[in-house]
């Protein structure tokens, strides 16, 4: 896995935006995999001022997001949906019609899952995929325990999840326990996977997701089996990294390195 730190959380996003819109201008169809919670909320930020100040273009490109809450509306407040709209659809030009989060109101949840991994299929599968990591190691909503094989699928929240997303609800007790997720396995058919992770709480699960062992108790360790993963890094989440000269001496050399282009 790539490892890029940055010194703050503003260089970091900024530093995975421009990746995204390099994706975005070389492949102006992309399907974009993205992601929810306060960690990528400046990526978002920065690829909306590049599409307005400099007229990044989304009008081609399809998404489709991680994971939503099973139960919550989409003009709910707390609701993946309403999240998206809020901090990116809005301000871009991406058809509304070709973003997609997974259903949770579905009568048939079971089948909503089934249809959103065809829709993925129909698309041409996801190009990159935007990833943040729980305290417990998890991508999208794949909790410890999770099958490295899994698929989207309805998965309970751990207790810890629930517990890290109280601060966006009333009373603990709203947090939705029921959720629709692509699966670890989903996740990896992408072509390319982008985890990013800032502030010094997620130090622990990052370095046991970098440089632990591959396992299902850590669902993010399973990027270590992927060709093209990269993790954007702030120092602060970098700091239990034991490699980590190993990551700056790589960074630094890295515009020199022999390429095929
Ligand atoms: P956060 O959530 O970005 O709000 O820290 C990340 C996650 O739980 O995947």
């Amino acid at each position: 896995m790539e490892v890029l730190i940055y010194p703050t959380y503003e260089a970091m996003s900024a530093a995975a935006a421009e990746e995204i819109a390099r994706i975005v201008r070389a492949k102006p169809d992309a399907v974009l995999g993205l992601a929810t919670g306060s960690t990528p909320l400046g990526l978002y930020a920065e690829l909306i001022r590049m599409h307005t100040e400099q007229g990044l273009d989304f009008s081609k490109a399809t998404s489709f997001n991680l994971d939503e809450y099973v139960g919550l509306r989409p003009d709910h407040d707390q609701s993946y949906r309403y999240f998206m709209n809020e901090n990116l659809f809005k301000h871009i030009n991406i058809p509304a019609e070709r973003t997609h989060v997974p259903d949770g109101m579905a009568d048939d949840p079971v089948a909503a899952c089934a249809e959103y991994e065809r829709m993925i299929a129909d698309a041409g599968g996801i190009d990159v995929q935007i990833l943040g990591i729980g305290s417990d190691g998890h991508i999208a909503f794949n909790e410890p325990g999770s099958s490295l094989a899994s698929r989207t699928r309805v998965k309970t929240l751990a207790k810890q999840t629930i517990e890290d997303n109280a601060r966006f609800f009333e009373t603990i007790d709203d947090v939705p326990v029921y959720a629709i997720t692509m699966g670890v396995g989903t996740i990896l058919e992408a072509r390319q996977l982008i985890l990013l992770a800032n502030k010094a709480s997620k130090a622990g699960p990052v370095a046991a997701a970098i440089e632990g062992p591959v396992t299902s108790m850590n669902t993010a360790s399973a990027l270590q089996l992927h060709p093209h993963a990269t993790a954007y890094l702030d120092s602060a989440a970098a700091e239990k990294l034991k490699m980590r000269a190993y990551y700056d001496w790589i960074q630094t050399k890295k515009p020199g390195a022999p390429t095929s282009r």
